[in-house]
Protein backbone atom coordinates (compact mmCIF):
# COMPACT_ATOMS: atom_id res chain seq x y z
CA UNK A 1 0.00 0.00 0.00
CA UNK A 2 1.44 3.11 -0.91
CA UNK A 3 1.37 6.08 1.50
CA UNK A 4 2.03 9.45 -0.83
CA UNK A 5 1.18 12.38 0.56
CA UNK A 6 0.94 16.13 -0.88
CA UNK A 7 1.35 19.02 1.99
CA UNK A 8 -1.47 21.33 -0.17
CA UNK A 9 0.52 24.30 2.17
CA UNK A 10 3.91 23.75 0.23
CA UNK A 11 3.17 22.69 -3.35
CA UNK A 12 3.53 25.89 -5.90
CA UNK A 13 1.72 24.56 -8.79
CA UNK A 14 5.35 24.41 -10.29
CA UNK A 15 4.82 20.80 -12.22
CA UNK A 16 8.33 19.10 -11.55
CA UNK A 17 7.02 16.27 -10.43
CA UNK A 18 4.40 15.83 -13.59
CA UNK A 19 6.94 15.79 -15.78
CA UNK A 20 9.74 13.72 -13.58
CA UNK A 21 7.13 11.31 -12.64
CA UNK A 22 8.47 8.06 -14.75
CA UNK A 23 5.51 6.80 -15.34
CA UNK A 24 3.34 9.82 -15.21
CA UNK A 25 0.94 9.23 -12.55
CA UNK A 26 0.88 12.97 -11.18
CA UNK A 27 -1.40 15.96 -12.17
CA UNK A 28 -1.69 19.34 -11.18
CA UNK A 29 -5.50 19.75 -9.75
CA UNK A 30 -6.47 23.51 -8.96
CA UNK A 31 -2.46 23.93 -8.89
CA UNK A 32 -1.98 21.30 -6.29
CA UNK A 33 0.14 18.28 -7.42
CA UNK A 34 -1.99 14.67 -6.67
CA UNK A 35 -1.96 11.21 -8.22
CA UNK A 36 -4.18 10.37 -10.88
CA UNK A 37 -7.51 7.92 -9.34
CA UNK A 38 -7.14 4.28 -9.16
CA UNK A 39 -3.38 4.70 -10.44
CA UNK A 40 -1.65 4.50 -7.02
CA UNK A 41 -0.29 0.89 -8.33
CA UNK A 42 1.55 2.14 -11.08
CA UNK A 43 4.01 3.73 -8.85
CA UNK A 44 7.20 2.74 -8.68
CA UNK A 45 8.37 4.43 -5.12
CA UNK A 46 11.31 5.65 -6.54
CA UNK A 47 10.80 9.31 -4.87
CA UNK A 48 11.78 11.18 -7.69
CA UNK A 49 8.37 13.48 -6.67
CA UNK A 50 10.05 13.87 -3.19
CA UNK A 51 14.15 14.66 -4.57
CA UNK A 52 12.63 17.11 -7.31
CA UNK A 53 10.32 19.16 -5.28
CA UNK A 54 11.85 22.63 -4.83
CA UNK A 55 9.55 23.23 -1.88
CA UNK A 56 10.10 19.70 -0.50
CA UNK A 57 6.07 19.23 -0.75
CA UNK A 58 6.18 15.33 -0.91
CA UNK A 59 6.15 12.46 1.32
CA UNK A 60 6.62 9.17 0.10
CA UNK A 61 6.05 5.80 1.85
CA UNK A 62 6.87 7.55 5.70
CA UNK A 63 9.70 9.35 4.00
CA UNK A 64 9.61 13.42 4.76
CA UNK A 65 11.41 15.68 2.76
CA UNK A 66 12.99 17.64 5.98
CA UNK A 67 14.81 14.40 6.87
CA UNK A 68 16.19 13.80 3.12
CA UNK A 69 20.18 15.52 3.16
CA UNK A 70 20.19 18.36 0.72
CA UNK A 71 21.62 17.14 -2.49
CA UNK A 72 25.73 18.10 -2.11
CA UNK A 73 28.96 18.23 -3.84
CA UNK A 74 29.79 15.42 -5.86
CA UNK A 75 33.61 13.51 -5.83
CA UNK A 76 35.28 15.16 -9.53
CA UNK A 77 35.41 13.50 -12.45
CA UNK A 78 39.10 12.90 -11.72
CA UNK A 79 38.28 11.52 -8.63
CA UNK A 80 36.13 9.07 -9.64
CA UNK A 81 37.71 8.44 -12.76
CA UNK A 82 41.30 7.44 -10.83
CA UNK A 83 38.99 5.29 -8.73
CA UNK A 84 37.79 3.57 -11.95
CA UNK A 85 41.64 3.25 -13.19
CA UNK A 86 42.84 2.35 -10.04
CA UNK A 87 40.45 -0.17 -9.19
CA UNK A 88 42.25 -3.43 -8.91
CA UNK A 89 41.06 -7.45 -8.42
CA UNK A 90 42.76 -8.02 -4.90
CA UNK A 91 43.46 -12.13 -4.46
CA UNK A 92 45.42 -11.88 -1.59
CA UNK A 93 43.61 -10.58 1.12
CA UNK A 94 44.55 -9.91 5.15
CA UNK A 95 42.50 -12.16 7.36
CA UNK A 96 41.12 -9.76 9.82
CA UNK A 97 37.77 -8.50 10.02
CA UNK A 98 37.20 -4.96 8.30
CA UNK A 99 36.05 -2.33 10.45
CA UNK A 100 32.31 -2.66 11.57
CA UNK A 101 31.66 1.02 10.77
CA UNK A 102 32.90 0.35 7.29
CA UNK A 103 30.96 -2.52 6.70
CA UNK A 104 27.62 -0.92 7.86
CA UNK A 105 28.68 1.93 5.16
CA UNK A 106 28.80 -0.79 2.72
CA UNK A 107 25.89 -2.45 3.19
CA UNK A 108 23.68 0.37 3.59
CA UNK A 109 24.96 1.71 0.60
CA UNK A 110 23.40 -1.53 -1.37
CA UNK A 111 20.54 0.72 -0.71
CA UNK A 112 20.67 2.76 -3.22
CA UNK A 113 21.75 0.95 -6.26
CA UNK A 114 19.39 1.31 -9.14
CA UNK A 115 17.20 -1.83 -10.02
CA UNK A 116 14.76 -2.35 -13.14
CA UNK A 117 11.20 -0.99 -12.21
CA UNK A 118 12.55 -0.09 -8.93
CA UNK A 119 11.51 -3.31 -7.76
CA UNK A 120 14.55 -4.01 -5.23
CA UNK A 121 14.09 -7.34 -5.05
CA UNK A 122 17.45 -8.34 -4.66
CA UNK A 123 18.96 -10.09 -2.06
CA UNK A 124 22.47 -9.41 -0.04
CA UNK A 125 23.70 -12.45 1.84
CA UNK A 126 26.32 -11.19 3.80
CA UNK A 127 29.56 -12.73 5.97
CA UNK A 128 30.83 -10.09 7.78
CA UNK A 129 32.22 -12.15 10.31
CA UNK A 130 35.60 -14.11 9.14
CA UNK A 131 35.44 -17.36 11.68
CA UNK A 132 32.09 -17.66 9.54
CA UNK A 133 33.96 -17.19 5.92
CA UNK A 134 36.29 -19.70 7.12
CA UNK A 135 33.01 -22.58 8.09
CA UNK A 136 31.32 -21.35 4.54
CA UNK A 137 34.22 -21.56 2.35
CA UNK A 138 35.07 -24.92 3.94
CA UNK A 139 31.50 -26.48 3.59
CA UNK A 140 31.30 -24.81 0.39
CA UNK A 141 34.91 -26.42 -0.82
CA UNK A 142 34.15 -30.44 0.69
CA UNK A 143 30.71 -30.55 -1.65
CA UNK A 144 33.05 -29.23 -4.31
CA UNK A 145 35.46 -32.08 -3.66
CA UNK A 146 32.56 -34.44 -2.83
CA UNK A 147 30.82 -33.83 -6.37
CA UNK A 148 34.62 -34.28 -8.03
CA UNK A 149 34.88 -37.16 -6.13
CA UNK A 150 31.30 -38.79 -7.28
CA UNK A 151 32.00 -37.98 -10.53
CA UNK A 152 28.73 -35.03 -10.34
CA UNK A 153 30.44 -32.15 -11.22
CA UNK A 154 27.92 -30.39 -13.45
CA UNK A 155 28.53 -30.80 -17.06
CA UNK A 156 31.00 -27.73 -17.86
CA UNK A 157 32.10 -27.36 -14.27
CA UNK A 158 34.57 -30.28 -14.50
CA UNK A 159 37.25 -28.06 -13.64
CA UNK A 160 36.54 -27.41 -10.23
CA UNK A 161 38.15 -31.13 -9.80
CA UNK A 162 41.43 -29.35 -10.37
CA UNK A 163 40.14 -26.52 -7.74
CA UNK A 164 39.47 -28.60 -4.89
CA UNK A 165 42.50 -30.42 -5.46
CA UNK A 166 44.60 -27.42 -5.09
CA UNK A 167 42.18 -26.54 -2.13
CA UNK A 168 43.92 -29.53 -0.52
CA UNK A 169 46.39 -29.05 -1.08
CA UNK A 170 46.29 -25.55 0.76
CA UNK A 171 45.62 -23.29 -2.56
CA UNK A 172 41.99 -21.43 -1.94
CA UNK A 173 41.37 -20.55 -6.07
CA UNK A 174 37.77 -19.99 -5.22
CA UNK A 175 37.55 -17.87 -2.55
CA UNK A 176 41.27 -16.69 -2.56
CA UNK A 177 41.16 -16.56 1.33
CA UNK A 178 39.35 -13.55 1.93
CA UNK A 179 37.42 -12.83 5.33
CA UNK A 180 34.06 -11.27 4.11
CA UNK A 181 31.63 -12.00 0.85
CA UNK A 182 28.37 -10.79 -0.31
CA UNK A 183 26.35 -12.86 -1.88
CA UNK A 184 23.91 -11.00 -4.05
CA UNK A 185 20.48 -13.13 -5.75
CA UNK A 186 17.68 -11.93 -7.19
CA UNK A 187 14.82 -13.69 -8.54
CA UNK A 188 14.03 -14.91 -11.96
CA UNK A 189 10.87 -13.11 -12.44
CA UNK A 190 11.91 -10.04 -11.76
CA UNK A 191 12.15 -7.60 -14.30
CA UNK A 192 16.09 -7.52 -14.79
CA UNK A 193 17.72 -10.02 -12.72
CA UNK A 194 20.70 -10.07 -13.39
CA UNK A 195 21.35 -6.63 -14.42
CA UNK A 196 20.32 -5.79 -10.88
CA UNK A 197 22.72 -8.42 -9.48
CA UNK A 198 25.87 -6.91 -11.13
CA UNK A 199 24.79 -3.12 -10.30
CA UNK A 200 24.58 -3.22 -7.01
CA UNK A 201 27.80 -5.34 -6.80
CA UNK A 202 29.68 -2.98 -8.51
CA UNK A 203 28.48 -0.40 -6.75
CA UNK A 204 29.67 -1.85 -3.86
CA UNK A 205 33.13 -2.71 -5.15
CA UNK A 206 33.77 1.25 -6.17
CA UNK A 207 32.78 2.20 -2.55
CA UNK A 208 34.75 -0.46 -0.86
CA UNK A 209 38.19 0.25 -2.83
CA UNK A 210 37.37 3.97 -1.98
CA UNK A 211 37.45 2.80 2.03
CA UNK A 212 40.93 0.91 0.42
CA UNK A 213 39.42 -2.44 0.68
CA UNK A 214 40.39 -4.97 -1.75
CA UNK A 215 37.65 -6.70 -3.20
CA UNK A 216 37.16 -9.59 -6.19
CA UNK A 217 33.91 -10.96 -8.12
CA UNK A 218 34.55 -14.34 -7.63
CA UNK A 219 32.88 -16.34 -10.70
CA UNK A 220 33.69 -19.51 -8.91
CA UNK A 221 32.49 -19.36 -6.25
CA UNK A 222 28.83 -18.09 -8.02
CA UNK A 223 29.41 -20.98 -10.09
CA UNK A 224 30.11 -23.53 -7.45
CA UNK A 225 26.55 -22.09 -4.82
CA UNK A 226 23.97 -21.96 -8.00
CA UNK A 227 25.38 -25.27 -9.39
CA UNK A 228 27.51 -27.61 -7.32
CA UNK A 229 26.46 -26.81 -4.01
CA UNK A 230 22.85 -25.30 -4.12
CA UNK A 231 21.94 -26.89 -0.86
CA UNK A 232 24.53 -24.40 0.92
CA UNK A 233 23.03 -21.52 -0.71
CA UNK A 234 19.58 -22.91 0.32
CA UNK A 235 20.66 -23.05 3.58
CA UNK A 236 21.98 -19.20 3.52
CA UNK A 237 18.60 -18.74 3.17
CA UNK A 238 18.44 -17.72 -0.09
CA UNK A 239 15.64 -18.92 -1.99
CA UNK A 240 15.55 -21.53 -4.89
CA UNK A 241 13.96 -18.88 -7.62
CA UNK A 242 17.18 -16.45 -7.32
CA UNK A 243 19.34 -18.07 -10.00
CA UNK A 244 20.47 -14.82 -10.80
CA UNK A 245 23.37 -14.64 -8.35
CA UNK A 246 26.82 -13.89 -7.79
CA UNK A 247 29.70 -13.06 -5.12
CA UNK A 248 31.91 -10.57 -4.45
CA UNK A 249 34.95 -11.06 -1.99
CA UNK A 250 36.20 -8.87 0.33
CA UNK A 251 38.67 -7.60 2.85
CA UNK A 252 41.84 -5.78 3.60
CA UNK A 253 44.10 -5.67 0.73
CA UNK A 254 47.54 -8.02 1.16
CA UNK A 255 48.57 -6.43 -1.86
CA UNK A 256 49.79 -2.68 -2.66
CA UNK A 257 50.04 -1.84 -6.33
CA UNK A 258 52.33 1.22 -7.39
CA UNK A 259 51.02 1.80 -10.62
CA UNK A 260 47.74 1.78 -13.14
CA UNK A 261 47.90 -0.76 -15.55
CA UNK A 262 46.77 0.63 -19.52
CA UNK A 263 44.02 -0.33 -20.86
CA UNK A 264 43.33 0.83 -25.18
CA UNK A 265 39.73 1.53 -25.48
CA UNK A 266 38.64 -1.91 -26.96
CA UNK A 267 35.04 -2.51 -28.83
CA UNK A 268 34.09 0.65 -28.69
CA UNK A 269 32.76 2.05 -31.84
CA UNK A 270 30.71 5.70 -32.56
CA UNK A 271 27.65 5.30 -34.80
CA UNK A 272 28.30 7.13 -37.87
CA UNK A 273 25.64 9.37 -39.53
CA UNK A 274 24.73 6.88 -42.28
CA UNK A 275 23.86 4.50 -38.80
CA UNK A 276 27.00 2.42 -39.59
CA UNK A 277 29.50 1.86 -37.05
CA UNK A 278 33.33 2.74 -36.94
CA UNK A 279 35.66 2.18 -34.49
CA UNK A 280 36.10 4.92 -31.52
CA UNK A 281 38.91 7.25 -32.28
CA UNK A 282 39.76 9.18 -29.17
CA UNK A 283 40.47 12.88 -29.51
CA UNK A 284 42.47 12.72 -26.38
CA UNK A 285 44.43 9.86 -25.92
CA UNK A 286 46.02 8.79 -22.94
CA UNK A 287 48.48 10.43 -21.25
CA UNK A 288 50.85 8.28 -19.42
CA UNK A 289 53.35 11.40 -17.82
CA UNK A 290 53.07 10.75 -14.29
CA UNK A 291 50.82 11.97 -12.18
CA UNK A 292 48.39 12.96 -14.40
CA UNK A 293 45.08 11.95 -14.49
C1 LIG B 1 32.09 -11.40 -13.50
C2 LIG B 1 33.53 -11.62 -13.09
C3 LIG B 1 33.91 -12.81 -12.50
C4 LIG B 1 35.23 -13.00 -12.08
N1 LIG B 1 35.57 -14.14 -11.44
C5 LIG B 1 36.84 -14.29 -10.96
C6 LIG B 1 37.21 -15.46 -10.22
O1 LIG B 1 36.41 -16.36 -9.97
N2 LIG B 1 38.48 -15.55 -9.77
C7 LIG B 1 39.42 -14.57 -10.01
O2 LIG B 1 40.57 -14.72 -9.58
N3 LIG B 1 39.08 -13.45 -10.70
C8 LIG B 1 37.83 -13.28 -11.18
N4 LIG B 1 37.48 -12.14 -11.85
C9 LIG B 1 38.47 -11.05 -11.99
C10 LIG B 1 38.96 -10.85 -13.42
O3 LIG B 1 39.87 -11.87 -13.75
C11 LIG B 1 39.61 -9.46 -13.46
O4 LIG B 1 38.58 -8.50 -13.32
C12 LIG B 1 40.36 -9.19 -14.73
O5 LIG B 1 41.46 -10.05 -14.85
C13 LIG B 1 40.88 -7.74 -14.80
O6 LIG B 1 41.68 -7.41 -13.68
P1 LIG B 1 41.27 -6.17 -12.76
O7 LIG B 1 39.93 -6.49 -12.15
O8 LIG B 1 42.35 -6.04 -11.74
O9 LIG B 1 41.18 -4.96 -13.65
C14 LIG B 1 36.18 -11.96 -12.29
C15 LIG B 1 35.77 -10.76 -12.87
C16 LIG B 1 34.47 -10.58 -13.26
C17 LIG B 1 34.06 -9.26 -13.84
Amino acid sequence: MLHWQVDPLRCVGCGECTRECPVGIIILRDGVAGILPHRHKACLRCQHCLAVCPTGAFSVDGVHPDACNPVGELPSPQTVERLLRQRRSCRRFRPEKVDTAIFDRLMRALAYAPTGKNQRQTRFTVVDDPEVMAKLRQQVMEGVTQAAANDALPDGLQFFAALARRYGDGQDIVFRGAPHMVIASSPHDGPSPEADVFIALSQLEILAQSFGLGTLWAGFAAWALRAIVPSVARGLGIPGEHRALYVLLLGYPAVRFHREVQRAPRFVFRVTSDLAAEPWQSPHPPTIAKGSE
